[in-house]
């Protein structure tokens, strides 16, 4: 089986390439990444020499450069998780999300089809995506399968306007597609503009930690690793032209989040309790901030068994060891070395 991972340099990606040449050491895996600031190819040191990965540089924005990709490959299965996937940077330049995530959505469709030739046996194209298309809860209730989109930044707008051409592309065209609908992931290699290592970094150096609001918001955290198990299982498993959608059950009000994560980093650091703390400053709100998102996947764990594996608790501790035991990675990405790796690595191609 040869695999295409579209975004595999990326935070998620990069977990998701790792899992599958580590669960499946008979498949050949290519890696298509553009290397925007959010691809890192540091991410992947630990698995560069395994025979079965190749990375190939190339923007899937360009549609000729993809149907040579795949008329050169017979690729088996396509995940796609290449995006511009910042709300904030969606907010500043909203016209490179379009052209990344639906134009770059539909080249890669257009070179399936052209290359599978309407013979699908063994095919299929996974679109990975994000609960952010269900647009905002209030207090109560989950995002099914079933919610309507109800998309409100610019980010998102993309995503659900690509998930409906994929949608249309099996409708219309009968490709085997499958997508999933994720809830805000955390753990290594996130790029450090998230909440998460973004704050993880600040306390590190001291310095403020922007609070949107009130930090009243909510979003449901899943573990990046628990993720690329989903993604395996619904690859494998997942039913032709089926939506699943893939949380954590672990609602948290930001605030609530960042005094559990200063609380740990205060441990961490040795640091007085309550330091980490006074670093909080509440800033103006995100424009258009969603107030709430939570996930129903009872669909995924009742048809395919897929369960998270750990504690949001453990998650978050094993999240900050791992910032704290490479800080380098995490110097790297803030001073823009991570940049010139590609070329140490593999020259000017
Ligand atoms: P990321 O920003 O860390 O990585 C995106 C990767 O895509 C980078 O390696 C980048 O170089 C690559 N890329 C961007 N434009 C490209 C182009 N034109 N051609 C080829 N490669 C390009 O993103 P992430 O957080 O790992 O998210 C991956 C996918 O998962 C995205 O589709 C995102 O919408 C989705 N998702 C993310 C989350 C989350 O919490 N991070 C949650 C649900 C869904
Ligand atoms: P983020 O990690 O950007 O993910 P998303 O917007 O896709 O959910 O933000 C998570 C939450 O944290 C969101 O409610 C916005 C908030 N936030 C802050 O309060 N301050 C920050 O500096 C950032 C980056 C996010």
């Amino acid at each position: 089986m040869h695999i295409l991972i579209t975004g595999g340099a990326g935070f998620i990606g990069s977990h998701v390439v790792r899992h599958f040449l580590k669960s499946y050491p008979s498949y050949t895996i290519t890696n298509l990444d553009k290397l925007t600031y959010a691809g890192n190819l540091a991410n992947l040191r630990d698995v560069e020499s395994n025979p079965n990965y190749r990375f190939v540089r190339g923007d899937i924005t360009d549609g000729d450069f993809l149907l040579q990709l795949f008329q050169e490959n017979q690729f088996d299965g396509v995940i796609h998780l290449a995006a511009e996937s910042h709300v904030d940077r969606s907010i500043a330049n909203p016209t490179e999300f379009v052209v990344t995530n639906v134009l770059g959505t539909v080249n890669l469709l257009n070179a399936a089809r052209a290359s599978w030739q309407s013979d699908y046996e063994g095919k299929r194209f996974y679109h990975i995506s994000t609960d952010e298309v269900y647009g905002s809860l209030g207090s109560e209730g989950l995002f099914t399968e079933e919610t309507s989109y109800d998309p409100h930044s610019p980010y998102s707008a993309s995503k659900a306007s690509s998930d409906h051409f994929v949608r249309a592309y099996h409708d219309t065209f009968g490709i085997p597609v499958v997508i999933s609908n994720c809830s805000n992931n955390y753990g290594s290699f996130q790029f450090p503009e998230k909440l998460i290592p973004l704050f993880i970094n600040n306390i590190v150096n001291r310095k403020p930690l922007p609070v949107y609001g009130k930090g009243e918001n909510i979003r449901d955290w899943l573990w990046v690793v628990d993720h690329a198990q989903a993604i395996d299982v619904i690859f494998h498993q997942g039913k032709s032209g089926e939506t699943y959608n893939i949380g954590g059950h672990n609602e948290w009000s930001n605030i609530d989040l960042i005094r559990l994560l200063c609380r740990i980093m205060d441990g961490k650091l040795g640091r007085p309790s309550g330091e980490s703390e006074k670093l909080v400053t509440y800033v103006t709100d995100r424009a258009g901030h969603d107030l709430r998102y939570a996930i129903d996947s009872s669909k995924l764990q009742r048809e395919l068994g897929w369960v998270p594996s750990i504690s949001f608790e453990k998650g978050l501790e094993l999240t900050v060891e791992w910032y704290l035991s490479n800080a380098e990675w995490l110097d790297d990405v803030t001073s823009g070395g991570y940049q010139r790796y590609y070329e140490e690595m593999y020259g000017n191609r």
